[in-house]
């Protein structure tokens, strides 16, 4: 049932940034299952790039070792193993001097597609950008991918977008949000938009709200400091979550082409309102089970950065007027779950007296864990004893549907990675997307920086802080259980 793969064409993937952590968990494990499928090709080539002194040999050790750590045991075939680390190769690189450029550049073959990955913290993305073309290591049609984050507020990625555009077109960047790449956010646009079923109902008419719910159980120890620097409002509300609500609301574009479905997200996004103060729900998760609080794992005994978010946020057109979404994403929380609810309203008139066992209509698309869908149906509870109503769920896993199959479905990663071979941008955001997104997130941070707010306590492992329950209930709603 999972779909025949298609390898994508012969490519020079350099990685800068080859030995890092993205890399080695995600990007390398990930190349290795493309491989393993026949996506990537056997004449395609990784370049490792960083400024360790490894020899070709110590980075194939390297991969090898992510590959027996992150790819499941039952995909590990110790030839196509061995073939695919004969594939790489690494080159010893300071982004920010001259030495190593010319050996990578006399590692580049011509007609192949060039795509660089710039697996590195955005303050070394110029000088990459700037390298590749003063040492002519990329061409007029190479790809460059770029990690988040990409900017911390409006002004540094409008600083970030005019450096990249010094040296590469808008249609060479790839910035990637891999949320994107994740089989199910795309299932949102196949059943919005391949099916006549929902999207009549699509609309603030018959839709009542909308929930998303990115959930975490881990803390931020370990990279506390670094953290602390962004909170859970840029880290996840500014890029992930926010795609997620573009691709809710998006109107239908005229085709599933890159710019196309761009155009319609930032449409969505420049149609916010902004947030109102009392809208807004942070918060810090305290010490509990063993384990510090917050302000313990920031170092920062008074740090004022939210681990927790929750909002009510309108968007202002024909379609949503009267349907808000209500966004919530926290760390330590009491299970790790992400998923979108769509709750509909109830028929105008009912015409069962069965009152009490009626619940609305919910459309709940899952993405971790165990992606799928689920669609809470009202049916007659069976027996007898008249006609006495009951909710019932709908439910596709993709686990479930595909069986062994689904361990062949590409992670968010490996997809993203294929689509930038193919030259495919729809996944990717684009850079006025990604400037609208901090223009409407700028002043709600803002507003609460400026008026020195410190987010409220709450317990780990529960759903977060006891006022994000009020931002609901006082809406005559209520969030979804985490679990
Ligand atoms: N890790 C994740 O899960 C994750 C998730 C989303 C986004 N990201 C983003 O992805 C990027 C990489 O993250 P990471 O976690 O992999 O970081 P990391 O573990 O700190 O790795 C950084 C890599 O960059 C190399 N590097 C550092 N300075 C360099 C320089 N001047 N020239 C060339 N190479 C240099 C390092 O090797 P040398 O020290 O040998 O040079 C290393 O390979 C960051 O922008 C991060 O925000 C990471």
């Amino acid at each position: 049932m999972v779909s025949r793969v298609i390898p994508v064409e012969v490519f020079d993937l350099v990685i800068f940034g080859g030995t890092g952590d993205l890399a080695r968990r995600k990007i390398l494990p990930g190349l290795y299952r493309r491989f393993l499928s026949g996506q990537m090709t056997s004449d395609s080539r990784i370049i490792g790039a960083a400024r360790g002194e490894l020899s070709d040999a110590d980075f194939r050790k390297m991969v090898a070792e992510s590959i027996a750590e992150f790819v499941p045991k039952g995909r590990h075939d110790p030839a196509i193993i061995e073939a695919f680390l004969s594939r790489l190769h690494y080159v010893a690189i300071d982004a920010k001097g001259e030495g190593g450029w010319d050996n990578l550049k006399s590692l580049m073959r011509p007609d192949v597609v060039r795509a660089f990955y710039f697996s590195v913290a955005p303050s070394l993305f110029g000088d990459i950008a700037a390298r590749l073309n003063t040492h002519g290591v990329a061409d007029a049609q190479s790809r460059i991918v770029v990690e988040k984050p990409f900017g911390r507020d409006l002004a540094s990625a409008q600083a970030l977008n005019a450096t990249l555009a010094q040296q590469f077109a808008e249609s060479q960047i790839y910035r990637i949000d891999h949320y994107l790449g994740k089989e199910t956010v795309q299932n949102l646009m196949a059943v919005r938009f391949a099916n006549i079923l929902f999207e009549p109902l699509w609309k603030s008419e018959y839709i009542d709200h909308v929930q998303i719910t990115v959930a975490e159980t881990v803390s931020v120890e370990g990279r506390g400091a670094y953290y602390d620097k962004s909170g859970a409002m840029r880290d996840m509300v500014q890029n992930h979550m926010m795609q997620l609500l573009c691709l809710i609301a998006m109107e239908p574009p005229y085709h599933f082409d890159p710019d196309a479905v761009r155009d319609e997200k930032l449409k969505v996004i420049r149609a916010l309102d902004p947030v109102r103060p009392e809208d807004i729900v942070r918060g810090q998760y305290l010490a509990g089970g063993g384990q510090g609080g917050y302000v313990a794992h920031s170092e920062n005994p008074s740090s004022k950065t939210e681990s927790y978010i929750a909002m009510k946020v309108n968007v202002s057109n024909w379609r949503w007027k009267g349907t808000p979404f209500y966004l919530r994403t926290g760390k330590r929380l009491r299970a790790r779950t992400s998923e979108i609810a769509i709750t509909f309203k109830e028929p105008p008139h009912s015409i069962f007296d069965d009152a009490e066992g009626w619940r609305e209509n919910v459309l709940v698309i899952r993405l971790q864990p165990d992606e799928g869908m689920n669609l809470m149906v009202m049916i007659k509870e069976p027996g007898p004893g008249g006609m006495r109503l009951m909710q019932v769920p709908l439910d596709m896993s993709f686990a479930e549907a595909l069986g062994d199959e689904a361990e062949d479905i590409p992670d968010a990663y490996e997809r993203l990675i294929m689509d930038v071979i193919r030259g495919n941008q729809t996944l990717f955001m684009r850079g006025d997307e990604v400037e609208a997104a901090w223009a409407w997130t700028d002043p709600i941070i803002n507003a609460w920086e400026g008026k020195g707010d410190k987010p409220q306590g709450y317990d780990p492992g529960t759903s977060g802080p006891e006022d994000a329950l009020m931002l609901m209930h006082r809406d005559a709603r209520r969030w979804r259980e985490i679990r």
